[in-house]
């Protein structure tokens, strides 16, 4: 068969048997239960230290885009190993709480807080989450009020629009002056200024967040020089700066794409903000640069294991149906996204047969993936992994069709273990009447 393309080296065949840090896939399988989702400890650790040891000259902050995966125990793996936590929802506090995320490595995004929601961060550890990314100036006015009303003074953040375009899929894409989020220049500007006159909210950075899976620096560029003049501007107000917020949105390869490597981004975020950067030398300033990675760490740390249900010869095209579904990974539903589909046991003898693979869900859009090249001798029973799906995958499942949610496993060197229990039929009709 053609050689699959294995996004991460610690998913890798090992003779004929697909292995994840040297476990084998199929045991995992065959212990857990399909459809299950795979972590590899290494591989979520990985470019989380290679952003480390390529910043090390600057001061900085990584906070997990808790989104991508909010898996207690992966947010754990990530607090324990000194990142913060980029929250979007009080679900997502009370994740950070419960995983031990301390306080001041905690921002707060998102376009539409609720006061509850303000107040839960306000009241996070002993003074409140580092800061709230604030997009509008209506948000700024309730922030002043609930943090008023808590007895505690709210650090935000404004999330400046750069109007730049991030050549990503439109559904993901949040920099440009249609998109919902962050703040125009001239509007950030005024809102900077209008806040010296709120006393509950105090002004700590600038941030900036323009989209996912982003396969070219030249719109983060643009987005940072953008920030840069702005954090110019608001140190000029003589409101002393003490971070910038560069987002997330650095893309990653689902098959042969050439995503920028993490240390020529990290050389960007040191030319626009490091030492000899025009904002360091204009201001004298070195705010803490913060980042809000979620796929870059998460995405090819993980695989969904399927086995397959039938094989079934359409009229014009061959399907291979197998036990997950959009349910469990709707990014190809959703964006027509592309994941990888290999086998857990390659066949060195079968040749390649074409298949739609799809999974049993009452929807077209149900497909995993289209002409794709697998061992003709493929045969109900066998497993295939769907690669590249640790970001965006089990975080964005649902129980549509009542499906129960998977299993995840967790493998760290030889130690396998579940962190969250595939759902019975009873956590399906929880809460209802
Ligand atoms: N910061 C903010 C404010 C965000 O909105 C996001 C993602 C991130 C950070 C993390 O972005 P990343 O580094 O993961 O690109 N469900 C879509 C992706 C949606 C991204 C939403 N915001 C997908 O499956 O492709």
């Amino acid at each position: 068969m053609t050689l699959p393309i294995m996004n991460s080296r610690h998913f890798r065949y090992v003779g004929n048997e697909l292995q994840v840090e040297g476990v084998p896939l199929s045991r995992i399988a065959e212990k857990f239960g399909t459809p299950v989702y795979v972590y590899s400890e290494a591989a979520l650790l990985e470019p989380l230290d290679r952003i480390r040891s390529c910043l090390s000259g600057l001061d900085h902050l990584v906070c997990f885009a808790a989104k991508a995966n909010s898996n207690l125990s992966i947010l754990r793996l990530f607090a324990g190993a000194g990142a913060g936590l980029d929250a979007v929802s009080g679900g997502e506090l009370f994740r950070a709480r419960k995983a031990g995320v301390p306080a001041d490595r905690i921002v707060f995004s998102g376009v539409g807080k609720t006061e509850k929601e303000m107040e839960e961060a306000l009241r996070f550890g002993r003074s409140g989450i580092l800061a709230f990314n604030v997009e509008s100036a209506e948000e700024l006015t309730v922030l002043n009020r609930v943090a008023e009303r808590v007895g505690r003074q709210a650090r935000f953040s404004i999330r400046l629009n750069p109007d730049v375009d991030p050549k990503t899929h439109p559904y993901i894409s949040t920099g440009l002056r249609k998109n919902k989020f962050g703040l125009p220049r001239a509007e950030a500007s005024r809102l900077a200024r209008y806040s010296r006159e709120l006393r509950w909210v105090s002004l700590r950075g600038a941030s900036v967040h323009i989209g996912s899976q982003l396969l070219s620096l030249a719109p983060l560029r643009e987005a940072f020089r953008n920030l840069s003049d702005f954090a110019e501007e608001i140190v000029a107000l003589n409101i002393p700066l003490s971070h910038v917020d560069l987002g997330g949105g650095l893309g990653i390869p689902y098959r042969n794409e050439e995503a920028p490597s993490i240390e020529s981004y990290c050389a960007l975020i040191q030319k626009e903000f490091g030492s000899n950067s025009r904002l360091a030398k204009k201001t004298s300033l070195r705010p803490k640069v913060v980042l809000e990675p979620g796929r870059l760490l998460a995405g090819n740390a993980g695989v969904l294991v399927s086995e397959i249900l039938f094989r079934k010869k359409g009229v014009s095209r061959n399907f291979l149906i197998i036990d997950a579904a959009m349910n469990d990974l709707i990014r190809p539903a959703l964006y027509e996204s592309h994941h990888e589909i290999v086998p857990l046991t390659k066949s060195g003898r079968s040749r390649d047969a074409v298949f739609d693979v799809v999974g049993p869900v009452c929807e077209t859009s149900d497909v995993f993936g289209r002409a794709r090249r697998l061992p003709g001798s493929i045969a109900r029973g066998d497993l295939v992994a769907v690669l590249s799906a640790g970001a965006y995958g089990f975080s964005m499942a649902s129980q549509y069709n009542s499906r129960t949610r998977v299993a995840e496993v967790l493998v760290s060197g030889n130690r396998t273990r579940v962190i969250r229990r595939r759902e019975t039929y009873e956590d399906l009709i929880r809460g209802e009447s």
